[in-house]
């Protein structure tokens, strides 16, 4: 415990650069323990990218299981809105506007939510986006948007979360990648090679930072139901029925597309200390698309 207390002391001290105005620390609840119902009881997590889909389900589940989290997105309204239900629901979250494509917003989020929580965990590295386009016909500027977000974006979370991170004298990162780094696609060249640069990062870094306490592993999701993938004109039937299609046809083992719900299911495995020995590893979580790749023949 007497660790626990210098180590938010430490944590508060560091906190200064680029603080967001407003915030005020809570101070760590010494009854708090994790117990089998809420496994991060009193763990403080940070996530991008949580505005909606993976980041919003993995947001939910962090503080339904008893974490702290502060996450991030642009989208204001979202995040509030996130943040608003997660504490209706007895949870503890706190929204902080930040675009992951700008260092000082990514800086600002990451001090501000440490001095709001007093020190950091777990990070997860969620935010992304994906352009579908054939390589040619992308542009100079999708492609300097889509890295900035996928994969400059995760490098600069990581660059301002391991200094709070070594401090604490220990904790983890998690990357969201993609099953596409592991698998082509027509069309999402750009994609892929973005996911693929993060698992190249997470690697490096695990080498890098294991001797401080620190793992950093990569998740890689199959199709996953979020607003990612699914058109927004389509009303609730048809997408029901168009995703089923897309997973009988895409997913060769389990033959369904994920729920976002799952994958947060899944970050949360990764983060327990079951796992307490993984590191530096991408793990597939895609119901069998990077086991299978399909050979198609055609129709007689
Ligand atoms: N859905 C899939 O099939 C699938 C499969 C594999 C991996 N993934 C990965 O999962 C992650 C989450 O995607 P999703 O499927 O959950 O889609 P989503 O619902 O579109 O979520 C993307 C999240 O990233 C945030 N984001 C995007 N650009 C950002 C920026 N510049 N600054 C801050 N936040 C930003 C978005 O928030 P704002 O728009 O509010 O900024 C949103 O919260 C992505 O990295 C994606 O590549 C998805």
């Amino acid at each position: 415990m007497a660790h626990e207390h210098s180590r938010r002391a430490v944590l508060g001290g560091v906190a200064g650069v680029g603080a967001v105005a407003g915030l005020t620390a809570l101070a760590p609840s010494a009854a708090a323990q994790p117990s089998p119902a809420r496994p991060f009881e009193g763990k403080i997590v940070q996530i991008t990218g949580a505005t909606s889909g993976i980041g919003e389900a993995t947001a939910r589940a962090f503080a339904a299981a008893g974490a702290k989290v502060a996450f991030c997105g642009r989208r204001r309204q979202l995040g509030r809105e996130v943040e608003r239900t997660i504490r209706e629901a007895g949870g503890e979250a706190t929204y902080l506007h930040a675009d992951v494509r700008d260092p000082r917003s990514v800086q600002r989020f990451v001090d501000g939510a440490v001095r709001r929580y007093g020190g950091l965990d777990i990070a997860f590295a969620n935010a992304g986006i994906q352009y579908a386009a054939r390589l040619h016909e992308t542009t100079l500027e999708q492609w300097d948007d889509l890295m900035a977000t996928n994969a400059r974006g995760v490098f600069l979370a990581m660059k301002y979360q391991i200094p709070h991170l070594i401090d604490a004298g220990g904790g983890q990162i998690i990357v969201n990648s993609s099953v596409g780094a592991v698998v082509g696609r027509p069309e999402l060249s750009l994609y892929q090679a973005s996911k693929q640069a993060i698992q190249a990062l997470v690697r490096s870094a695990a080498l890098e930072y294991g001797e401080q306490g620190i793992r950093v592993n990569a998740i890689l999701p199959g199709i996953t139901d979020t607003p990612m993938i699914r058109p927004p004109e389509l009303d609730d039937p048809t997408w029901e029925r168009a995703k089923a299609a897309l997973g009988q046809l895409n997913v060769d083992g389990l033959k369904t597309v994920a729920s976002a719900d799952q994958i947060a299911q899944a970050v949360l495995a990764m983060a327990a200390p079951g796992f307490g020995y993984l590191t530096g590893v991408s793990v597939p979580v895609d119901g069998g698309v990077a086991a299978g790749r399909r050979m198609l023949l055609p129709e007689r």
